[in-house]
């Protein structure tokens, strides 16, 4: 009585056909966004796509692992979970979203990739953390970055990648959004932003950008990004921001997307620095003078 059906959902799929499935389903660019590897981002074509893809196992394994959250149903893929809940149904839909998660059952996608697309602000990608931007994390997560956070700087690469994998398994089962934040033009790494929560009522805001980029309105665009996806994909009651009183171009971000501060908060982080919090909540609908656009650039 042995079992006949092959079990594989890659069985009888070519690396073409996958990729020109995927190519199919999101461009270059949304390749290029989701897998950062040259060949998606300069002059592609499946012709030379397919030589690097042949010879570079990583490569190939993540466009197969693209390939398995786009076209297979998550019950067939190997190593399959139950569904996640609603949350994780709203990150599998295209941003910038068109149609509030709320309104939307879980069960209308169930072939839906389980990682949230990419979020485009005027000049960002927000693109889904994964582990090609370890050495970028590592590197520019310093103790000045760290300073009124609570985390500290990492020791070693390893506990890089240990958050990456971390924040992977809450991503795609929909507890949280993180993403690093690229240029949107030629996809520098930036830094560093995250939705942390969002099955909740109370999701939870965080950023840092590298030292070398502040001062360009990163920060606030990419939290106006994360603020307008959660409006339009999620119900929650408000999005908090802890922020350090010291900390003034972080509370300049919830200030200017009309951030209410409501509580104080003292902890020591990791680093054994006494943070002096203050926590502003951003409301689900716009406040009557809060500015739009930001996320679309006019942070001026
Ligand atoms: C906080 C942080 C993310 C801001 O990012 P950024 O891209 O440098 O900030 P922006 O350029 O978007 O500026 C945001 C606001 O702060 C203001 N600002 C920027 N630098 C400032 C400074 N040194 N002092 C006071 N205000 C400042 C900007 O003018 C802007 O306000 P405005 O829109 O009213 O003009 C960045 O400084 C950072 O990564 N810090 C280290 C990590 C961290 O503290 N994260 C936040 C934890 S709550």
């Amino acid at each position: 009585m042995a079992e006949e059906t092959n079990k594989d959902p890659l069985h009888g799929v070519t690396l073409q056909m996958m990729l020109e499935k995927l190519h199919g389903k999101y461009g270059w660019d949304g390749l290029a966004a989701r897998i950062r590897i040259r060949c998606f981002d300069s002059d592609p074509s499946v012709k030379s796509s397919l030589v690097f893809l042949r010879r570079t196992p990583w490569a190939r394994a993540k466009v197969e692992r693209l390939y398995l959250q786009a076209f297979v149903p998550r019950k067939k893929r190997p190593g399959a979970r139950p569904a996640a809940g609603k949350a994780a149904g709203a990150l599998a839909t295209a941003a910038p979203p068109t149609e509030p998660a709320r309104t939307r059952p879980a069960e209308a996608a169930p072939d839906a990739p389980s990682i949230p697309s990419p979020i485009r602000t005027l000049r960002l990608v927000l693109a889904p953390i994964d582990r090609s931007y370890a050495d970028d994390i590592f590197r520019f997560f310093t103790p000045a970055v760290t300073r009124y956070m609570y985390p500290k700087p990492p020791e070693a690469l390893s506990e890089t990648l240990a958050f990456i994998d971390g924040s992977v398994t809450t991503n795609t089962s929909g507890r949280s959004l993180q993403v690093v934040v690229l240029d949107g033009a030629t996809h520098e790494f930036l830094g560093c932003a995250g939705l942390h929560g969002i099955d909740t009522p109370r999701p939870e805001l965080g950023i840092w950008i590298k030292e070398a980029a502040h001062g360009h309105g990163y920060g606030l665009e990419a939290i106006a990004g994360l603020v307008d996806w959660a409006r339009a994909n999620l119900s929650f009651e408000y999005l908090s921001y802890p922020v350090d009183k010291r900390n003034a171009a972080s509370r300049r971000i919830p200030e200017r997307l009309g951030g209410i501060a409501v509580r104080e908060m003292k902890e020591l982080n990791k680093s054994g620095f006494e943070l002096d919090e203050v926590e502003y909540r951003i409301q689900c609908s716009k406040s009557a003078g809060e500015p739009s656009g930001l996320a679309a650039g006019a942070s001026t």
